[in-house]
């Protein structure tokens, strides 16, 4: 007995010492409880240029449904592979692929998966810019946490999202995926959706690393096409393009993703000014960015690169960490740091960039994604909540003459239900649905079925296509609409037909739906023009047809049930648009805070109303707002003094309803010219019936006063300021 306790003994001891012996062992980067640069440091000495150049390159696995970059699985995954653009929504290959790269490479270094999760995972929500038309930047946050969530949990440790380009021209079809013309406004909802996504804690599980993109000025695409040429001057960099990147920078986004576009003769992923400068030496950004898919060999075409390997060169020497799908990196690094032409200790600042962010999710300690049920992962009823509330929140009502709506159904009023978007689901998911399916939207028809049993009686027929020239089923949806007591036409765009590569020459609808609705005007009935769209379209021609427009935008799942709330009264309306809506294409670009005219009263166009048709911030709603007189709590401050500024708004009706509020400042005179006027500041306020409430702005000149120069100093000049609430402005004066 006493033996084998003696020899227990030495076994439990020599396994101690042994364990002790092996964490002394055990590499730094391996011990979960080191501070992560230590980790990073200590793991980044122990590789091997091959190793270092591999973590700085993404491929795909899995088939993607992404018509403009087709990504196979790569059946072959180097086991020393940085990143993988990840199609599957079960982790299962991701996992597979993980345990690869954990155990067939010399160090076990994790693969971090991205992937394309814009507005939602499975539960696909508005798009972007329906999403800022709500002005409410807490109910996106959540929206991008449960994204974030059905995200993580299926595999993906990181989106390449959210998209911040200031976007005013919609023939541009990824103007559906930013939050509109306004720099505040982006940069408002590109500090929400980092939180939402990213949260407190990247190794929880639920959150996910998010990618400000595309990084710079994408927006800004000639005459709206897409992957052009974009004249950027440096002035419009700083005061356009910069902020919505500086505030989620400032949120703490983990990565960006370098633009396809051509910034005044220096394409974004080569562009060392926007990359390295203003990036990394001036805001400070221990993040890596990710160029878009193929940008890096792109700089060929572009006529910046004379071939790959220059391509490759060009781009990592201006700060471009990871080539995404580009075979660049991978195949070129290497030699050109032999040849001297990259250094290693740029190479090693890049690899630290990439492994920092795979610690700070926690891949090398729990690399591989635990496995769940669709039932547990997806469509969770909380996650419905959030998105059925966002795409209420997201509607605006553009018009409504007599206030038609909401309709009265007293009656028991027919409503003839026509045109195309009438039945469908898939149209409503809109652009870059990640993994929305089609069979989990509630289609309009359905909605309203729901909404209105027993209060009206709903006849259907489709009377056109989305586009062609069949009028064939006109006579059919007429004489439904001579049967009616009010016509509601479901009328708008496909998913496709914004996006990426989805540019259109005109933004009007096109001349079927437009003849449709001139043909249903043949009833003489009341209209509501319904539309579900990705870009502001121009109504010009439609417009006054019709009694009543509410914009719906693609909900993503909630699908019609939103809009039937509001049809009903259910729903207040609340959405104001994140985007002007110009009277026809040939009135663009046409935005809110354009610079002042030489001569105000002449110059316009002679055929046209110089005005766009519904303005930045236009929205109704079913409560009526009073607005009181601005205050100022003084006339004349010094530079670094507060000031409070005060509009009481009072809720005249006897329906509770949200009122969003926005508080421009405008410089009548500035060293350098400045817009008519920049908001600065928005606020939403459920206000009920009969009540008052009294939005209130503190003024911080030096953050919202000031501007910027063209190599982005701010200044703040002395001098007369405006602030402007709807139609009320005051004046007051900064001073020494
Ligand atoms: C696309 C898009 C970009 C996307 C990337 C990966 O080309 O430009 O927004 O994140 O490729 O799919």
């Amino acid at each position: 007995m006493k033996n084998l306790t003696f020899i227990s003994c030495l076994l439990v001891s020599g396994w101690l010492t042994g364990a002790t012996a092996a964490d002394k062992n055990q590499p730094i980067y391996k011990d979960a409880k080191a501070p992560i640069e230590d980790r990073v440091n200590d793991l980044v000495s122990k590789m091997t240029l091959e190793e270092k150049v591999f973590q700085l390159n993404q491929y795909t696995l899995g088939r993607n449904n992404n018509a403009n970059n087709l990504g196979e699985e790569v059946k072959n995954l180097p086991a020393t592979l940085g990143s993988v653009i990840y199609f599957d929504e079960d982790p299962e290959l991701r996992n597979a692929a993980q345990k690869k790269a954990m155990e067939e490479s010399r160090l076990g270094i994790p693969i971090i998966f991205g992937y394309d999760v814009i507005h939602g995972f499975r539960t696909v929500y508005p798009i972007s810019l329906g999403q800022a038309c709500s002005w409410n930047t807490a109910l996106v946050e959540d929206a991008c946490a449960v994204a974030a969530q059905e995200s993580r949990m299926s595999g993906v440790d990181w989106t390449f999202s959210p998209m911040i380009d200031v976007a005013r021209d919609g023939r541009w079809g990824r103007v559906a995926e930013g939050y509109g013309e306004d720099p505040y406004t982006n940069a408002a909802f590109s500090a929400a959706s980092v939180r939402g996504y990213q949260g407190k804690n990247l190794a929880d599980g639920k959150q996910v690393a998010a990618c400000l993109k595309h990084y710079i000025g994408y927006g800004a695409s000639e005459a709206g096409r897409d992957y052009v040429y974009t004249e950027i001057s440096n002035q419009s960099l700083w005061d356009t393009y910069l902020p919505p990147y500086e505030a989620g920078v400032k949120a703490g986004a983990a990565t960006l993703m370098s633009s396809f576009n051509d910034i005044s003769g220096t394409p974004g992923s080569a562009n060392h000014y926007i990359m390295t400068e203003i990036l990394k030496n001036r805001w400070k950004h221990d993040g890596f960015i990710v160029s878009d898919w193929s940008a890096v060999p792109q700089l060929i075409e572009q006529g910046h690169a004379a071939n790959r390997k220059e391509a490759a060169r060009l781009a990592f020497n201006a700060g471009l960490e990871m080539d995404m799908m580009g075979h660049c990196y991978d195949k070129y690094m290497a030699e050109l740091v032999k040849e001297g032409k990259i250094s290693m200790a740029q190479v090693d600042d890049a690899v630290k960039r990439v492994l920092r962010l795979k610690f700070r999710l926690g891949l090398f300690d729990n690399p591989y994604t635990p496995k769940t049920t669709a039932k547990e992962r997806f469509l969770l009823p909380q996650s419905l909540a959030t998105a059925e509330k966002l795409a209420e929140e997201t509607i605006v009502l553009l018009k409504n003459e007599n206030n038609l709506l909401p309709l009265n159904t007293k009656n028991k009023p027919t409503i003839a239900v026509v045109g195309p978007l009438a039945k469908n689901r898939p149209e409503l998911l809109g652009s870059w649905y990640g993994h929305g399916h089609a069979e989990n939207v509630l289609p309009i028809n359905e909605a309203l079925n729901a909404e209105f049993a027993g209060k009206a009686n709903l006849i259907y027929a489709d009377g056109c296509d989305f586009d062609g020239n069949d009028t064939a089923k006109f006579n059919e949806a007429l004489s439904a609409a001579q049967k009616a007591d009010i016509i509601l036409l479901c009328m708008g765009e496909k998913k496709s037909w914004s996006g990426e590569n989805a540019s259109r020459s005109i933004i009007e609808l096109p001349a079927i739906q437009e003849q449709f609705i001139a043909e249903m005007k043949k009833a003489g009935k009341p209209m509501v023009l319904v539309l579900a769209n990705g870009r502001p379209l121009g109504l010009s021609k439609v417009e006054p047809l019709c009694d009543a427009i509410v914009e719906m935008w693609q909900p993503g799942v909630p699908g019609g049930k939103p809009l039937a709330g509001v049809l009903s009264g259910r729903v207040n309306p609340s959405g104001k648009l994140s985007i002007t809506f110009p009277r026809s294409t040939g009135q663009i670009p046409v935005y809110y805070n354009q610079r002042k005219s030489a001569r105000p009263n002449s110059g316009k166009y002679q055929d046209i109303p110089s005005t766009p048709l519904y303005e930045f911030g236009h929205g109704l709603s079913y409560s009526t707002f009073n607005y009181g007189d601005i205050k100022l709590a003084k006339e004349t401050i010094k530079r670094n003094e507060k000031i409070v500024v005060e509009v009481p708004v009072t809720n005249a009706s006897k329906r509770d309803g949200a009122e969003v509020i926005h508080w421009f400042i405008s410089d009548p005179f500035c060293t350098i010219t400045r817009p008519v006027k920049e908001l600065k500041h928005f606020e939403k306020q459920l206000i009920k019936a009969g009540d008052t409430y009294v939005f209130r702005f503190e003024i911080d000149p030096m953050r919202d006063l000031s501007f910027v120069d063209s190599d982005g100093k701010r200044f703040l000049e002395n001098g007369e300021y405006f602030v402007t609430v709807k139609d009320k402005k005051v004046k007051f004066t900064i001073e020494d």
